[in-house]
């Protein structure tokens, strides 16, 4: 099972020295406005991933007037018997990432390790805004299923790239289309890949959204879109025939890179029939999902990270995602400005802390 043991952050954002050892359920961050509980989870984050879910600048990142930030966290998987240790210095100009102590080159080995999820309360925008999200969550899932997609993916997008600009600088068509071999093929596996996730989380999804949101009656169902219409029986000609189109628009407009996924309840379209907090229900529902059939499918735990829980869900809501991440054993970060409102559901796995003005004090 993995586990998250130890973070330490040094000078991210207004965290100047923060130390947490980490118990395997509930772990609170209880602190006021601007406390810098965003930025603890946004640190780890950013540790796994290499990048902020608010900014894409890292000089917002570093604290003012220093000139790096630094991350360390150690984390225990069954497969091993010690722990992994990962380090992260980010300078304006660089980062330099340690694996147990080596020099490593790959930020995806790091999110390899450390399988985050994240709930924050902008993620219902998951159901509302353009299919992005959708496209990095299901790819989430095949990052962890198969060590296959992240080679399919990294190929996919040098070949899109280079369409595109050729695209873009109106090339003669035989240089444009020098690019559909390598594309096609890599688009139809990640398709493959994408399609089969999917329909093996839908059974999983069912069942969260019937403990969360059990006053729907109507069985969820995902439905999945490639990126380039359903009837297409050769990816290749598609794209050929669609040539002049695509240099008319100055890029490719089919391929993975505009596939979505549409959640129905019945025959309504899941936007269009749940409330607001239904739909950041949905969002946990989702979630969880991912996380049962990644405990199923790896042996491993991802680690949940809830910024602002009270902001999402109603206290009986809250109770209920409490108690399924105690059920799954997932082990969880929970930030909230008042401690009263998480229901603590097994001390002998909890600890809570207070952040004030960048300090953490274990209570
Ligand atoms: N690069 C930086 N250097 C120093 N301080 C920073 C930097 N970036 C942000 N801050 C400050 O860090 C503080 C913590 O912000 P954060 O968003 O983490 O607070 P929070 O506890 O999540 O608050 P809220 O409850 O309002 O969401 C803020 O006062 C912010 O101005
Ligand atoms: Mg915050």
């Amino acid at each position: 099972m993995s586990q998250l043991q130890q973070l330490q952050i040094q000078y991210f954002r207004n965290l100047t020295q923060v130390s947490l050892e980490f118990q395997s359920g509930l772990n609170l961050i209880v602190g006021d406005n601007a406390a810098g509980k965003t930025a603890l989870i946004e640190a780890l984050w950013v540790l796994a991933t290499g990048r902020s879910f608010r900014t894409h600048q890292p000089s917002h990142l570093i604290q003012h007037q220093q000139p790096h930030f630094t991350l360390f966290c150690q984390i225990q998987d069954d497969q091993k018997d010690t722990p992994n240790k990962l380090g992260m210095q980010r300078s304006m100009q660089q980062a330099l990432l340690k694996l147990n102590g080596e020099r490593c080159q790959s930020q995806a080995q790091f999110a390899q390790t450390l399988p985050l999820q994240l709930l924050t309360p902008e993620s219902h925008r998951l159901l509302e805004e353009g299919p992005k999200a959708r496209r990095q969550f299901m790819d989430w899932g095949c990052f962890y299923q198969t060590s296959q997609f992240l080679p399919l993916w990294r190929n996919y997008q040098r070949a899109l790239k280079q369409r595109n600009r050729a695209l873009k600088q109106q090339l003669p068509p035989q240089q444009i289309t020098l690019w559909d071999a390598p594309l096609v093929q890599s688009a139809l596996e990640i398709d493959q890949l994408r399609s089969t996730y999917l329909a093996q989380l839908t059974p999983h999804l069912q069942n969260f959204c019937h403990q969360l949101i059990p006053e729907i009656e109507q069985t969820v169902t995902l439905s999945y879109r490639a990126g380039w219409p359903q009837q297409t029986k050769n990816l290749q000609q598609l794209m050929q025939d669609h040539l002049p189109q695509d240099r008319k628009k100055g890029h490719t407009q089919y391929g993975c890179h505009r596939a979505d996924i549409r959640f129905r309840f019945g025959q309504l379209e899941a936007m269009q029939t749940l409330s607001r907090g239904q739909q950041k229900l949905f969002v946990c529902a989702l979630l969880l999902a991912q996380a049962q059939l990644h405990q199923e499918q790896t042996g491993n735990r991802v680690i949940m990270l809830i910024d602002d829980l009270p902001a999402e869900l109603d206290a009986h809501h809250r109770h209920t995602l409490l108690q399924l991440l105690q059920q799954l054993k997932i082990q969880h970060l929970i930030t909230t400005t008042d401690a009263k409102l998480i229901d603590d559901l097994n001390p002998n796995t909890s600890q809570t802390w207070q952040l004030s003005q960048g300090e953490l004090k274990a209570i």
